[in-house]
């Protein structure tokens, strides 16, 4: 083994295989897996595990950062081993599981998973699995995400390092590891501009809990995102406009303020849409780092990016591995309670864009449920952002499913975000702007902008006998979900259609 990667020559001796390092996983056990958003995660661990599983029985409750790549999901809930499982997915298998009531899946905003853990819920972790660069002197060095990877190390009892010999360890200096106090000594996070760095480069750790050091050579998967469409471009379009009327009015800066995007390939659209924006010296704050975000570092706009992990299509990645010391004094990567705290979120202004499946008339927005029963990835770190930006962005296409489902509903079938948290809503179809409007002018603007033309008649009508009704948010209670039951009856929310 390269001295390089083990810097302490007395962990050297820990090095097994997976299957022998999985001996120390016992049934029942909170286990902490290193990886956020495909990046930087354990990837021999729950391969290993699973295969054990598959001879005794196993149950695990399942901490991570956020998503996991190298179809790990899928393979420990086919496994059986995933009794509990939280803060996101965006596994299919894992999905249909929850949805089937086998797994039970917690649902939490990503800032929020670190503070519980510090205080006892759902349960102390027992062993913590990290993928890591390097192990140095002083820590752990992580891969392509920090995630709640120093938490987990902090409070395991055993630690696991996953080895990964296929990055290279000029990651060493990106990361920046700060770890709130408990309380009640704790005092104000010390960050007050976004390329700020707060902490340490490595994962401080007790080598005495280090059980088992396991060698992989796996990247990590590529990103699934699709390329911008027309519809994805339209929506761009109209947040660029937004933010370019901001400036005019001397409401932003030239430079904005520090900006999130959100996964997916909606906002990643929308990211890329800014470089062909006339915006300089821009600066993310964010908690994942797509494709768009390296574009827009190459093409000079973007000055600085924080976040928690770097998520990319395989080009991307080899390029970024490529060319690390280009990136080095532009890129840092926190713990996912740093990247999106709501005292920092708040400090520094942020602009936050995440995506809903679905928002209605009065700007409340479901991210996650579709049908308002049938998890889809989970929340993820939207509500940390939306709650406490300065402006808080959401962008969905008009409609789904070749425009059998409206995105734009009566009422949302499942609430993430309150129309008190939603400053801002966008389609293909223009952008409604609902910062000091009450319920009953948000209503006409999320009609006549944002609504798909398919749509919009049968909206106006909706809205126009419910203010008949009366009172300060109007509804027609007994109607409020007609388009999704109609939808799960002919297969479409156009209430002039019965199809199937
Ligand atoms: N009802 C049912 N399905 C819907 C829908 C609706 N109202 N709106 C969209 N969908 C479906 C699409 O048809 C698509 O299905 P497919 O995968 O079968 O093609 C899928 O949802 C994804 O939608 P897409 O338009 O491709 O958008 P996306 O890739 O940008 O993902 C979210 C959208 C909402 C699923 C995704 O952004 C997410 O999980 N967000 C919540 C977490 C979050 O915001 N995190 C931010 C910080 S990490």
């Amino acid at each position: 083994m390269d001295s390089q990667r083990i810097r302490q020559p007395a962990l050297a001796g820990k090095v097994m295989s997976a299957a022998e390092a999985a001996t120390f996983f016992h049934n029942g056990m909170t286990i902490g897996l290193s990886g956020f958003t495909r990046a930087g995660d354990a990837k021999a661990m729950p391969r290993a595990l699973a295969d054990r599983a598959a001879q005794e029985e196993l149950h695990f409750t399942v901490i991570t950062g956020a998503s996991l790549g190298n179809g790990s999901d899928g393979l420990m809930a086919e496994a059986g081993l995933l009794a509990r499982r939280l803060p996101f997915q965006v596994d299919p298998t894992l999905r249909r599981k929850i949805n089937a009531g086998e797994v039970m899946f917690i649902d939490q905003h990503l800032s929020e998973t670190a503070e519980q853990l510090r205080s006892g819920t759902p349960s102390r972790i027992d062993i913590a699995v990290i993928e890591a660069a390097a192990i140095t002197e002083e820590g752990i060095v992580p891969t392509m995400s920090v995630g709640n990877s120093a938490s987990f190390v902090e409070q395991a009892r055993q630690i696991v390092i996953e080895l990964n010999t296929s990055v290279p360890l000029a990651l060493e200096g990106l990361h920046d590891i700060y770890l709130p106090a408990a309380r009640p000594a704790r005092e104000p996070i010390p960050l007050t501009v976004a390329d700020q760095r707060i902490g340490s480069t490595t994962i401080p750790f007790d080598p005495a809990k280090v059980v088992a050091i396991v060698l992989t050579q796996t990247p990590d998967s590529p990103s699934s995102v699709l390329p911008p469409d027309d519809e994805t471009r339209a929506i761009a379009g109209h947040v660029i406009h937004f933010l370019e009327c901001e400036v005019e009015a001397g409401r932003l800066p030239h430079t904005l303020a520090p900006l999130q995007a959100g996964i997916g390939t909606i906002a990643n659209a929308v990211l890329h849409g800014l470089v062909e924006s006339p915006f300089r010296n821009l600066v993310m704050y964010s908690e994942v780092l797509q494709d768009s975000a390296i574009d827009l570092l190459d093409s000079g706009q973007l000055a600085f990016a924080s976040a928690s992990s770097i998520t990319l299509s395989q080009d991307k990645y080899a390029h970024f591995l490529a060319n690390i010391d280009r990136y080095r004094d532009k890129v840092v990567l926190r713990p996912q309670e740093i990247s999106n705290h709501p005292e920092l979120v708040r400090r520094l202004g942020i602009i936050g864009l995440n995506t809903a499946l679905e928002f209605d008339l009065y700007g409340n927005v479901n991210s996650t449920h579709v049908g308002g029963t049938h998890m889809m990835n989970g929340i993820g770190g939207s509500g940390d952002f939306a709650r406490n930006g300065q402006i808080s962005i959401f962008v969905s296409k008009s409609v789904a499913k070749d425009g059998a489902i409206s995105s734009v509903v009566p009422m949302v079938s499942h609430v993430d975000h309150s129309e008190h948290d939603v400053d801002v809503l966008v389609t293909e179809w223009g952008l409604a702007d609902l910062r000091g409007l009450a319920p009953r002018e948000r209503a006409v603007k999320v009609i006549e902008q944002c609504c798909h033309p398919d749509y919009r008649a049968q909206l106006r009508d909706y809205f126009e006998r419910a203010c008949q009704a009366g009172g300060h948010t109007p509804h027609l209670l007994g109607e409020a979900f007609s388009w999704h039951q109609h939808y799960a009856r002919h297969r479409t929310m156009r209430l002039d259609q019965r199809a199937g």
